[in-house]
């Protein structure tokens, strides 16, 4: 039987491409940089299946290019840059990354949530620099975490995790559903409450954000919203970062309109909003939420069997398509 040829926009971790390479002939973007769009275009053209990143435009334009694609496999839970709509209607199957990254998204959310709240990155910055002068009752104080509200902003598989980590530090926990249902989890396990999200914005001290981006939860916090979070609130983004209108976010903390952010997402990354880099009230990380090995090797290993699912005719494990 002739074997697939497969393309992937970005080196991903080899467990991923040897899985792979038992069906496929499999070619990787040599480069450390996204694939230009003109170049994934081109590759459509040429390819069975393709590995592709969330940097990579997956929509009507390349599917027409696609005239012999079996299968889009996406290196990420977020779907946002997948027309999946469009790829339905041209029976295109599509699929993506879930549940293999939950923790270590969590793990980042709380990461934010200890180093903006704690003042950790500006108290390294002071040690290294070799100008601390030995211990002092006003030096970096920040906020307390233990006992304080914990607002989630999406309580998915993501969400869930965090909030369930709070579980250490006493914290109520209340969140947000957009489609109105209550999550059995986090109900039962930490008596949290699904409350309106003028309610959260309202009540909590640490915001953490873990709604995936869509029409409905593009800037979503914007200046009304962070005019109702509390002086001494936090937000905390490691979902996807229009969700939260950025140059709103910069006023909001150069009037002191809200305490901090801990920002993994940006809204036009790689760049930042001008004056977010120079507030010290925020901890900005470049998008490694999922960035430990397992979460990483588990991402390319399930991205690598959907898209053999795929090519082969079968449905894969983790579909997008309804
Ligand atoms: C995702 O998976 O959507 C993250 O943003 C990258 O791992």
């Amino acid at each position: 039987m002739d074997r697939f040829k497969v393309y992937i926009t970005r080196q991903i971790p080899q467990e991923g491409i040897d899985l792979l390479s038992r069906v496929a002939d499999v070619d990787v973007n040599p480069e450390d940089a996204p694939l230009p769009h003109a170049t994934l275009l081109e590759k459509a053209a040429l390819y069975d299946g393709i590995i592709g990143l969330l940097t990579d435009r997956i929509d009507a334009e390349f599917m027409d290019a696609a005239t012999q694609l079996k299968g889009y496999a996406n290196y990420a839970v977020g779907f946002d840059n997948i027309d999946v709509a469009a790829a339905t209607r041209r029976n295109l199957p599509v699929s993506n990354t879930p549940g293999v990254l939950t923790d270590a998204t969590a793990e980042c959310a709380w990461a934010l949530i200890f180093a903006v709240s704690r003042r950790v990155v500006e108290s390294d910055a002071v040690m290294r620099s070799g100008s601390w002068s030995g211990w002092g009752p006003l030096q970096f104080i920040g906020g307390d975490i233990s006992g304080k509200t914990l607002g989630i902003v999406g309580a998915g598989r993501i969400g869930t995790a965090t909030a369930l980590m709070s579980r250490g530090f006493g914290m109520k926990v209340l969140y947000t559903s957009s489609s109105g249902r209550r999550n059995d989890i986090l109900d039962s396990q930490l008596g949290a409450s699904l409350v309106p999200f003028d309610t959260l914005l309202q009540e909590a001290d640490f915001i953490s954000i873990h709604a995936p981006l869509t029409e409905q939860t593009r800037h979503m916090f914007n200046a009304e919203a962070f005019a109702q979070m509390k002086q001494t609130a936090y937000v905390i983004n490691t979902a996807r970062g229009p969700v939260i209108k950025e140059d709103d976010l910069v006023a909001a903390l150069q009037t002191g309109q809200i305490a901090g952010a801990g920002l993994d997402v940006f809204e036009n990354e790689p760049n930042m909003a001008p004056g977010l880099a120079s507030l010290d009230s925020v901890v900005v990380l470049p998008h490694i939420g999922s960035a430990t090995k397992s979460s990483r090797t588990n991402m390319a290993t399930l991205a690598a069997s959907n898209l053999i699912a795929m090519l082969q005719g079968r449905q894969p494990e983790t579909c997008l398509n309804p």
